[in-house]
């Protein structure tokens, strides 16, 4: 080996990192209220089978790559010998640098929010407005969170990825146990699991469909080539499918475990009807806070810090693994050592996010940007809802409809299934047999369609499945 790039020093290693990835603000406040909002456990079974049939073969086959090149994705490509399709590994480097750049002002208001909550300032809650508007403060909490993200990234992947997601999945964890027993014993939690867990057919719509999809391949972090890089530091040892399996299956059970503790908060607050609260970023931020105070000024400082301590830990594996990408970019393809790849483009992508920041009501022409088609109303959306259409929405389909076509069809399938052979002795043959079934025609396919759906959707209002 040349120069060591780094690696996980062990399985478990990766799989929390790479599980720390998928586990993030997703799972938190979307999934529950997909789940509400879509049948409840019907959407849950939908979302399953879309994890598992569709991208759990996508995983596959990103870990492969880098684990078959040891590089970022841009040279991935390139070093199997297909210039052209590095293309896909440039706009996986560019989604992550998009996507970092909001998603981080956002795990600053979790971090204001933590620190809110400590002061025992459950006011907060009816001023998010506001809050979110004081562009210095917010902007200071967004730096901070980028300096860690960065100064666990310029450790290295051993002594900083995985020793870090070592220490914050299984704390995530217990802490979201814990608040989950807490918010059993509130009156109507049984109503709150209820309507989580009851399944409703009829609310099955084309749109139900097709958000489950989208959420399931971003709350995996398919598509830009994060589990490229990632696969590139995993030793030949190890058993691709079954931490693909593995990864899968935790971003799943913490995004099924966060509803179990956040339905019966909204239960409990609405004292059962289950009406009049919304979802998504409002629900947390607004609604919530209001929740803990009605636990009185000890338990509710408790409760409080410890759900947004839990939002924090789960944002900074997830800033983490987006920083990764362009970091190991820039140090494999142009030699630029880790810590000044690490900081420089940390502070690349903190300015980038200046506009996202601005856009929630302190610069009016950064809030009302651009029109776009929004909860099918055509209707002018902040800056950070754009950036989101473009990367995360968009972006993310393709890139992952480019990688399985090019897998199946440029790289072909026996040199996949000639790297998942390896570290897999002995494993059962049905699995390969699925994946190669999947990536050949379904994922491209499905991935392509979602893409173009999603493109006529936003930018043009042409509305095919709604
Ligand atoms: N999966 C994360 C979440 O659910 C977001 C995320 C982190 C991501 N890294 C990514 C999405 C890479 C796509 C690609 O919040």
């Amino acid at each position: 080996m040349a120069t060591d790039r780094g690696h996980f020093n062990t399985r478990i290693g990766f799989i929390l990192a790479a599980a720390g990835s998928a586990v993030g603000l997703g799972n938190i406040w979307k999934f529950p209220f997909e789940v509400g909002e879509g049948g409840g456990a019907a959407f849950v079974v939908i979302y399953l089978a879309f994890c598992f049939l569709l991208c759990f073969p996508v995983m596959v086959s990103e870990i492969a790559i880098g684990r078959k090149t040891n590089l970022n994705p841009v040279g991935a490509f390139k070093k199997l010998g297909h210039k052209n399709w590095a293309v896909i590994g440039f706009m996986g480097v560019l989604a992550g640098v998009l996507i970092l750049s909001f998603y981080n002002v956002v795990a600053g208001w979790a971090f204001g929010y933590f620190l809110e909550m400590i002061q025992g300032n459950f006011g907060i809650g009816e001023e998010f407005g506001t809050f979110i508007t004081d562009w210095q403060k917010i902007g200071l909490y967004g730096l901070v969170f980028m300096a860690i993200t960065a100064f666990i990234v310029s450790r290295g992947i051993h002594d900083g990825i995985e020793r870090a997601a070592t220490i914050l999945m299984p704390t995530l964890f217990l802490m979201i146990i814990g608040l989950i027993i807490y918010a059993m014993t509130l009156d109507g939690a049984s109503v709150g699991i209820k309507y989580y867990l009851v399944p409703d057919f009829s609310e099955i719509t084309g749109e139900v469909v097709y958000s489950a999809l989208g959420q399931a391949f971003f709350s995996l972090s398919l598509g830009m080539g994060a589990l490229i890089t990632y696969g590139s530091y995993v030793s030949k040892k190890q058993d691709i499918v079954k931490s693909a399996a593995l990864i899968t299956l935790t971003d799943v059970s913490i995004a099924f475990l966060a509803g179990l503790m956040i339905f019966p908060f909204v239960a409990y607050l609405t004292q059962g009807t289950m009406e009049g609260v919304d979802g998504g970023a409002g629900l947390i931020f607004a609604t919530l806070p209001g929740v803990f105070e009605s636990f009185g000024p000890n338990l509710g400082v408790v409760v409080g810090a410890l759900f947004f301590l839990l939002l924090c830990f789960a944002a900074l594996t997830s800033t983490v693994s987006l920083l990764e990408v362009p970091v190991s970019y820039l140090v494999d393809e142009k030699k630029i050592k880790r810590p000044v790849a690490v900081w420089g483009m940390a502070a690349l992508i903190f300015i980038i996010g200046i506009p996202s920041l601005l856009g929630n009501g302190s610069v009016d022409s950064l809030t009302q940007f651009v029109q776009m088609n929004k909860n099918a109303e055509w209707q002018y959306v902040t800056f950070m809802d754009f950036v989101e259409a473009i990367a995360s929405d968009t972006f993310l389909p393709l890139g992952g409809a480019l990688i399985s076509f090019f897998v199946a069809y440029v790289w072909k399938k026996h040199n996949l299934n000639a790297e998942i052979a390896i570290g897999r002795e002995g494993g059962s043959q049905w699995v390969a047999k699925y994946i190669d079934f999947a990536i050949t025609f379904f994922c491209p396919v499905i991935l392509g369609l979602i893409t173009v759906v999603t493109i006529l959707d936003r930018f043009f209002g042409i509305v095919l499945i709604g």
